[in-house]
Formats: structure tokens, sequence, C-alpha cells
């Protein structure tokens, strides 16, 4: 299995540069990303992690600290992957500097290399501000999960009159200076047009093989989290399956007294055979 190490960590500019598809998946701790960051240009802390990893039943509850805490992690854990971070809701949707703040912050205090947050036209002003001042941006278009009350649901979006509207959002964010743009959940031919449309990479979620570059949540193609399995996501591993076994085996060597065993004690007299 070929893994793709840079002698340097790739940032907004290589992966902006690369002639192969961008291969990126989110990852929210440490020893997650030391697996995943040997073969991942980008690795993103995203805010799916309030549904992944806290349960939650969206990403509306998800706050700075959390996506600080989570980015130091990922950030600890990886030497090759640029580290993109989610701008959580309610933290930069105001104004652009209030977005510039959150940035900023988080920045400032993972060492990530860039952050996402999502919007077509609307924050288009707020990405130019942002990426004036020093901060890379990765836009986030298509289903927008923060938007999922107005949106109606997670539910795959561009057919009809959308599509119209999703291009103008994808050439608002690009103008504004993204190096990369996300479109999740849209109909493939939406996606593919975008994709050969704008200059800069897309990273598809749910969109087109004619994206730039594809992203999965890490926990849904390791087949770790079965809450919510969106038709976009391809399992390429069954670990819940292995984890609900070792446990099970584990919990019944707990039991019959059979673990721990001598190899794991220190100074157990040998049983009398
Ligand atoms: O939060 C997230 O995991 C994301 C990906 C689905 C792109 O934004």
């Amino acid at each position: 299995m070929s893994k793709h190490v840079t002698a340097r960590r790739h940032t907004p500019r290589s992966l902006a540069a690369l002639d192969a598809p961008i291969v990126a998946l989110t990852a929210y701790t440490t020893p997650m990303a030391r697996l995943m960051d040997p073969h991942c240009d980008l690795l993103l802390v995203g805010d799916s992690l309030g549904m992944v990893v806290y349960g939650m039943d969206s990403t509306l509850a998800v706050t700075p600290e959390m996506m600080i805490a989570h980015g130091q992690a990922v950030v600890r854990g990886s030497q090759n992957a640029c580290v993109a971070i989610d701008l959580p809701f309610g933290s930069y949707q105001q104004s652009p500097q209030q977005a510039f703040a959150v940035s900023a912050e988080i920045m400032a205090k993972t060492g990530a290399g860039c952050v996402k947050l999502e919007g077509g036209v609307e924050m288009a002003e707020t990405v130019h501000f942002l990426t004036q001042r020093g901060i890379p941006v990765i836009g986030h278009i298509g289903l927008k999960p923060q938007a999922v009350h107005t949106h109606g649901g997670f539910r795959t979006v561009g057919r009809g009159s959308e599509a119209e509207q999703i291009m103008q959002d994808a050439k608002a964010i690009e103008a504004a200076g993204a190096f990369s743009i996300v479109i999740e959940s849209t109909m493939e031919p939406v996606a593919r047009e975008i994709s050969e449309t704008l200059s800069v990479p897309t990273i598809g979620i749910g969109a087109s093989p004619a994206c730039g570059g594809q992203v999965l949540v890490g926990e849904d193609m390791l087949g770790l989290f079965s809450d919510f399995t969106p038709r976009f996501v391809k399992r390429f591993a069954a670990i819940g399956e292995q984890v609900d076994k070792a446990v099970a085996e584990y919990a019944e060597a707990v039991r019959n007294r059979s673990f721990p065993g001598p190899e794991q004690c220190v100074g157990m007299p040998k049983k009398d055979s």
C-alpha cells in the first residue's frame, strides 16, 4: 500500500499545486491522525466531531474550544498532511471580524494550516477578509450541515434551480480567495460542472469523481460510526465489528478468570500441573 509522505508538511499552496487528486479524511484524535497521516494530503478536523465523537444529533452545538482541543490533537499526530479546522456554527457568520478573531485563535492555538467554513455568496466577503489577512480558507458549499434546519435535513442538493445557486456559490467563494472548496452531497452533474469550471481544486464528499480530491469522515469509511450512513459513504473496513468481537472476548476472559494470565502478572505462582 503506497504512502505519500512528503519531506515537509503539505501547505495550502502545495495542496493546490498537486497533480494528483487530493486525498483527505476527517480526523479528531492523535492516534487516528497518526494512522491516517502517511496516506493523506489533508486531514480535516471537521465539526462532524460533534456527531461522531460526542453523539450530538447535529453539528450546531460544537464550540471553538472543542475544535481547538481536537485540532491540537490532530496536529500533534501528523507531520505530512496539511491540517484544516472547521469554524463551528455561530463562531463566524456574524461578521468578517468575528470570523477573523476565531480563525486567528484556532490557527495560533493549534498550528493548523488553514480553516474551513460553510457558505456561498453570502460568505464571500468573509472569505475575502480572511484570505487578505493571512488565513488560508477552504470553502464548503452544496449541503451545508450547519444549515441543516434551513436545508430541511441532510439531503442531496442541486436539483432544479438549486444547481445554478450552487454554481454561483462556488464562483463567489473562489473569487473571494479560497484555495479549495469542499462540495458536499450535491447532484453529480452539478459537482462535475463546478469542478470543471473552477481553477481551485474542489474536494468532493457525495459529489463527483471529477472533483479535485475526495474526503470522507474517517469513522464512516472505517465502519466505526453507524448511527447514520449517507449513501455516499463507502466502507473500506469494518472496524466496529472487530471492536465488538474483541470486547466480547475480553468480557468473557474477565468473567471466566482467564485474563489476566501469568504473562500479564508479575510473580504469579504457576498452577500445579
Ligand atoms: O465536518 C466535516 O466532517 C466536514 C466534511 C463532511 C467535509 O465538513
